[in-house]
Parts: structure tokens; sequence; C-alpha cells
């Protein structure tokens, strides 16, 4: 069978990796994949937000079988136009893929179906949202309705911080459209999870919990980035806490779409904080998270495409979904300066005892090289016994792979280490 996956960072190629695994899968086409995913897959250069391109190559070249990575195309309809042509897809119509694509929507599913989240108002002009501000409670967060590649949350110290923040989404448009609506919301504590799930909107099956690392700096110090690192499972997310998440969160957010008329298929990503009050929703999303898939996938023992195809077939209660009992970790690569100017080009090497479980972001082919062309270059996981000894792993990979340039942080799996428990 020919496959297709649409996206081209690391998350991508640790799916396309997966799916290979599976000997029915022929050959996949990586919509536009990039220097690094190439060694895996046929990349075809058509953006993954050119959806009738996805469409026409789909048609064209006999793909069986389609996955929509990221959560743009997944936005668009990418899932709805391909089925309009009798392709089958792993991921979310646009109407289910909503539930990341705007804030004000998810904020309200979870106001009205009880599912536990920080309080919020939601305002559609800056006057109000600036009066508002004079009297919230501080800190508060401020958060750009639609999709801002990840930079659309601000968590302001002081309410000049807050005000600014919505001056830059509402007035000045930093964010363009996603600024017309602001949330504006309570300041919640507390240790951070990701949980990605399988569903086909009748069954919910979680993946083993994760940890990501969003700050550039060690210690959690710096500038917001796409995610500098990942360990799973995430030893704040005890089976009791899961008990808790499924019970209040997982079902009842599944059980919300559906009332709602969204069916949500493919893989939905609960951004959970741990706070004293109980788990609640920092954000959905309506795909794989990146770098936690680089994290979880190597842990699936069960085969990723038989699972995708059920969750597309509605027949995901009777297909096992099985995780291996290791530890997990992943060290993200960058390039010096990322998340803000940085320089590329650079020849990377990455030596062919640890490709395997390189996962590559920001690279492309040029003169018969794979130079860095991205912020995020790639992601080196290990898996390992214990937390311990998939972090040390993982960094004695790290220390293998050259480019120029490279930067990553220390202190992957710290934090994690904290709470851990042989
Ligand atoms: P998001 O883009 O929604 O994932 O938000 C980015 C990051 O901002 C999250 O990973 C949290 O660390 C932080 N964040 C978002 N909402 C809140 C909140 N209500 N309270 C505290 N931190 C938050
Ligand atoms: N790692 C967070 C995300 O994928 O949005």
């Amino acid at each position: 069978m020919k496959l297709m996956v649409v996206g081209g960072g690391g998350r991508e190629h640790a799916i396309i990796k997966k799916l290979k695994e599976n000997p029915q899968v022929e050959e996949i086409f990586a919509l536009p994949g990039n220097g690094g995913i190439a060694a895996d897959a046929t990349c075809v250069n058509i953006g993954a937000k050119d959806i009738d391109g996805i469409v026409t190559f789909a048609k064209k070249n006999g793909v069986a079988y389609a996955v929509v990575a990221p959560d743009d195309p997944l936005v668009l309809g990418a899932v709805d136009a391909l089925e309009a042509v009798g392709i089958p897809c792993f991921g979310p119509r646009a109407n289910a893929a909503i539930i990341e694509g705007s804030k004000v929507f998810s904020k309200n599913l979870m106001k009205k179906y009880g599912i536990p989240t920080a309080t919020y108002e939601v305002f559609d002009n800056a006057d109000a949202a600036l009066a508002y501000l004079d009297t919230a409670p501080i800190p508060t967060v401020i958060k750009a309705d639609g999709l801002a590649l990840g930079k659309g949350v601000i968590i302001a110290m002081t309410r000049e911080d807050a005000k600014d923040a919505v001056r830059s989404m509402m007035l000045d448009k930093v964010f363009g459209k996603s600024g017309d609506h602001v949330v504006v919301e309570e300041f919640l504590e507390g240790p951070e999870v990701s949980v990605l799930a399988f569903t086909d909107g009748k069954t919910l099956v979680p993946m083993v919990s994760s940890m990501d690392h969003k700050r550039v700096g060690d210690n959690d110090t710096g500038l917001n980035t796409g995610g500098m690192g990942t360990v799973a499972p995430n030893p704040y997310y005890t089976a009791d806490v899961a008990a808790e998440c499924m019970e209040k969160i997982f079902l009842p957010t599944m059980n919300a779409m559906n009332a709602e008329g969204r069916t949500f298929k493919g893989c939905l990503y609960f951004g959970l904080m741990l706070t004293k009050n109980g788990p609640k929703v920092i954000e959905y999303n309506c795909r794989f998270g990146d770098p936690e898939t680089q994290v979880v996938l190597p842990l699936l023992e069960s085969d990723l495409f038989t699972i995708m195809q059920a969750v597309t077939e509605e027949r995901l209660a009777s297909t096992p979904v099985k995780f291996k009992d290791g530890h997990a970790c992943c060290v993200v690569m960058a390039s010096n300066g990322y998340p803000q100017a940085y320089e590329k080009g650079y020849e990377i090497t990455i030596p062919a005892a640890v490709a395997d479980t390189v996962y590559v972001a920001g690279a492309t082919r040029k003169d018969g090289k794979t130079v860095t062309s991205g912020g995020r270059v790639l992601g080196v996981t290990a898996v390992a016994d214990s937390l311990p000894a998939a972090i040390e792993s993982a960094y004695r990979k790290v220390e293998t792979i050259h480019f120029e340039n490279a930067y990553y942080r220390h202190d992957i799996g710290a934090r994690a280490m904290a709470a851990y428990k042989e």
C-alpha cells in the first residue's frame, strides 16, 4: 500500500518510521517532508497547507491512506477534502479540529460540559478587555483565539504586561485575525502533563503520558519554543491521576464533541496542569504533539498503522493498543539562536548507529549533503528500562551528532527525575 503523511517535522519523521514497521506499507510519500525524512520516505514538494495540491497528488499517485499530522491542514479541512475523493485518513475533520483551531470554542465547550479548566472571559474588543484587566487577578494569561504558531499565549506577571499583550493582539494584530477575539484566563500552577489519545469517537485510548520542555534555556528559562525535549512516561501522572483524567476530562471531551455533532477521530492531545485542585485542561490539540510523539511512538508496542486504520473505521474498541514498560527521552538539537534569528546551511552528520531514533525536523538536501534549514534541527530519542538510563543514553547519542552552531538543553528530564521512583 502507498501511504501519504502530510507535514515535515520531527513528529512526522517519528510517525513515518513507525508506519514503516507494517509490512503492508510499500511506500510513504511525505508532503513536504524534509532532508532527513528523505531517508525514510519519498518527499514531495507540496506544502502542508496546499489542500488542493495534496488532494491532486494523492489521487494521481494511488495513495491508499493518508495521515494528516499538523494543525494547519487539519483546521483547513484536509481530511474532509481527501475523504471527499475517497481516500481514508487519520485525523479529525475541520469541524472537530476546531477544538485546537479556536480557543474560544474549546473554552466554551469545557464550560458547557463541566470539563475542568482555568476560569476565563472572552473579549471581542480591546476596550472591554483592558477595562476587565484593571481589576482581574494577576498573574493572568492572555490567549489569541486562533492558531498562532504556539506563540499566542502570554503569561502576564503584571497588570501592564497583560494590557500590553491585549493591545498587541487586538490593536496591533501581531497574530493577524487570531487576535480578533482573546481569552483572558486564570493563571494555574502545577506540573504539566501531555496526554495523547487515540479516539474514533466511540472509544478513547490514552497513550503513555509525557512531559514537554517548552523554554529554550536550562532550568526552564528564556523564550518559549516549539519544544526542546520530552520524556515519557511523565512521573507526575500517577495511576490515580490517570483515572481521574479519564473520568473527568478525556471521556467527557469525546462525548461533548459527539453531542455537538463534531465527532473527533484521530489523535486528541490533552495539555494538562495538575493543580492542587485537581487536573485541569490547559489546551487541546487536534493532533500528535511535537516533540511528544518522538518519545510516545518509540514506546508503542502495537502496530501504528493497524491502530490508525481502526480509528478511521471506528473499530478502536476491538484493537489492541499496547505500550512497552520502558522510559523514553528525546533531546532536541536546535540551531543556536532559535527561537529568534539563527544561521543555517550547515552539514549534519548522524552516525548510522544512532540514525534509527533520530527524528529530523529542520534539514534540507543540498549538493548531496543534508544541511540545517530550521530552528529545531532534529530530536534524538533513547529508550531504556529506567528514566535516568533513558536520559543518559539520549545525551550520549547527542554527542555523536554534529553540525555547526548546534544548541541543546542539558537538563531534559531533570524535572521529571524529581518525581521519579524506581
Ligand atoms: P498553550 O499554547 O496553550 O500550550 O500554552 C503555552 C504554555 O503556556 C503552556 O504549556 C503553559 O505552560 C502555559 N499556560 C497556558 N495557559 C496557562 C494558564 N492558564 N496558567 C498557567 N500557565 C498557562
Ligand atoms: N509540544 C506541544 C505541541 O505539540 O503543541
